[in-house]
C-alpha cells in the first residue's frame, strides 16, 4: 500500500481535528507542526480562549451551515460517549433584542437568534420561549440543548488521539507555506494542510490580507449558573455581547464579551471587563446566589482572544502552490469547535482526491 506523507500546519483545534481526521486512513502518514501547542496561552492562539459552545450562526445554504450541521452530530456522539474529550451537555438560552436587528453583532448573531432558526431540528429540545420568560428587554427568545467544551481538556484529548493513531507533533515556525513539507518524520510530504487560523495573514506563499481578528475578551469565573445564556448585543458600546458558558469538568464558567474586528490588543481592558461582569450577574443572578453583586464573582483569570475572522467565510479549498499540494483549512472566526470536524472531513474530501489523482499518474 502507497503511503502519503502529509504535513498538518497548526495546532489549534482546527490543525488537531484535521491532523485526527487524516490519521486514521492506514495510508497516511501525518506530522503537526505548529508554533504553539496545547497548554499555551498567547494572543497568537485562538483555541485556548473559546468558550467554547456549538451556537449555530451559518448562514441557510452556507458551507458554514453544512459545517455546522455536520459538526454538531459529532459533538453530540463525543459528549455522550467519550467523557474524556472534556464536553458536557448545557441548557442553552438565546435572547434577542430587537434593536441589534442591524448592528454589527446582531448581523453575527442573526440566524441564532431566530425563533424559527434552521436548526430548529437539529438541536435538541429546541424551544421558543414565552414572554414571561424573556428579560424584559428582549423581544425574542429560545432554548436548547448544546455542549460546552473544555478547551483544556479537549486540546491535548485532540492531540492525545493523534498521537495514538501514529501522528508525530513536533513545535515548529514557518516563515514560508513551501517549508512545510520538510517539517515531515521523513523529511518529505505529498500534501500540506495550512490550518494557520489568523497568522494565514502573514504566512509567506498565503498572505491572505482577507483575514484579520475578531478580538474577543472574556472573564473566567469559579461561580457556576448550570446553563449558558447569550443576548444580541448591549446597551454599552457597539460590538459588545453578553454571554455566560460554563465549561465542563470544572473548567469555570466563560463570561463575554465583544467581538472588536482588526483590534490587535492583547491586554484585556478592565473597563470592558466590569462590564461584562456587571452585565452577566444582571442576566444570570444564579451567577452570584448569596448577594446578587459583582464582588461575588471568583476570577481564574481574564482573557483575550482573536478570532481569525475571514471576509468570505472558512477556507477549504486545494492550490498547488510551487508545485506541491495545499489544502487550506482556515478562517474559522467565532465557530472553530462548532465547525471544526465538518470542515476537517471537507479537507479530507480534498487530500483524498489529490491522493487518488496522483495515483493516475
Ligand atoms: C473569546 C472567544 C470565544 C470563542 N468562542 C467560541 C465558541 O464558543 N465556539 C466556537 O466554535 N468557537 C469559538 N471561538 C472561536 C475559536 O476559538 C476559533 O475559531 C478557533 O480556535 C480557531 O482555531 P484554529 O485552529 O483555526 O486557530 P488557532 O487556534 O489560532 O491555531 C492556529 C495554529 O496555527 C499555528 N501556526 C500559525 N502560523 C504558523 C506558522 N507560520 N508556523 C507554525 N505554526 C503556525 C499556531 O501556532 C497554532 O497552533 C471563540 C474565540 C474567542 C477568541
Ligand atoms: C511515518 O513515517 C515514519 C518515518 O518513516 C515512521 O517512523 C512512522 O512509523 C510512520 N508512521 C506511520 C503512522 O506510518
Ligand atoms: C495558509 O493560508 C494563509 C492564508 O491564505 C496564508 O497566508 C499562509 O501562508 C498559508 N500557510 C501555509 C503554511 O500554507
Amino acid at each position: 500500500m502507497a503511503v502519503t506523507n502529509i504535513v498538518v500546519v497548526g495546532a489549534g483545534v482546527v490543525g488537531l481535528t484535521t491532523a485526527l481526521v487524516l490519521s486514521r486512513h492506514d495510508n497516511f502518514n501525518v506530522t503537526v507542526v505548529a508554533k504553539h501547542m496545547p497548554g499555551d496561552y498567547d494572543i497568537e492562539y485562538a483555541s485556548p480562549w473559546a468558550g467554547a459552545n456549538s451556537m449555530p450562526v451559518g448562514k441557510p445554504g452556507s458551507n458554514l451551515q453544512k459545517f455546522e450541521t455536520a459538526t454538531w452530530k459529532e459533538l453530540d456522539r463525543i459528549c455522550r460517549e467519550v467523557p474524556e474529550a472534556g464536553l458536557h451537555c448545557q441548557e442553552t438560552f438565546i435572547y434577542g433584542r430587537k434593536k441589534d436587528e442591524n448592528t454589527a453583532t446582531g448581523d453575527w448573531f442573526k440566524e441564532l437568534v431566530k425563533e424559527d432558526a434552521w436548526f430548529r431540528d437539529l438541536m435538541p429540545n429546541f424551544r421558543v420561549l414565552p414572554r414571561s420568560e424573556l428579560p424584559p428587554y428582549c423581544t425574542t427568545g429560545t432554548a436548547f440543548t448544546s455542549v460546552c467544551i473544555n478547551p483544556a481538556i479537549h486540546l491535548p484529548w485532540l492531540a492525545g488521539q493523534c498521537l495514538k493513531n501514529g501522528v508525530t507533533i513536533i513545535r515548529g515556525t514557518l516563515t514560508h507555506i513551501s517549508q512545510a513539507p520538510s517539517f515531515h518524520t521523513t523529511g518529505h510530504a505529498a500534501v500540506t494542510l495550512n490550518c494557520t487560523g489568523l497568522l494565514a495573514r502573514t504566512l509567506g506563499g498565503v498572505l491572505d490580507t482577507t483575514v484579520y481578528p475578531g478580538r474577543g475578551q472574556t472573564v473566567l469565573v469559579r461561580n457556576t449558573p448550570g446553563a449558558m445564556l447569550t443576548v444580541s448585543g448591549t446597551d454599552d458600546g457597539a460590538g459588545e455581547v453578553t454571554y455566560i458558558m460554563q465549561r465542563a469538568a470544572g473548567g469555570g464558567t466563560v463570561l463575554g464579551g465583544c467581538m472588536q474586528p482588526d483590534n490587535w490588543d492583547s491586554q484585556p481592558d478592565p473597563n470592558l471587563a466590569l462590564r461584562i461582569m456587571q452585565r452577566a450577574v444582571e442576566l444570570c443572578p444564579a451567577l452570584v446566589p448569596k448577594t446578587g453583586k459583582v464582588t461575588e464573582l471568583s476570577v481564574i483569570r481574564h482573557g483575550v482572544g482573536l478570532r481569525p475572522m475571514r471576509k468570505g467565510g472558512i477556507r477549504v479549498e486545494k492550490e498547488r502552490i510551487g508545485g506541491a499540494w495545499v489544502v487550506h483549512n482556515y478562517g474559522h472566526a467565532g465557530y472553530g469547535y462548532q465547525s471544526g470536524f465538518g470542515s476537517a472531513w471537507e479537507a479530507e474530501k480534498l487530500v483524498l482526491g489529490i491522493v487518488k489523482d496522483k495515483a493516475k499518474l
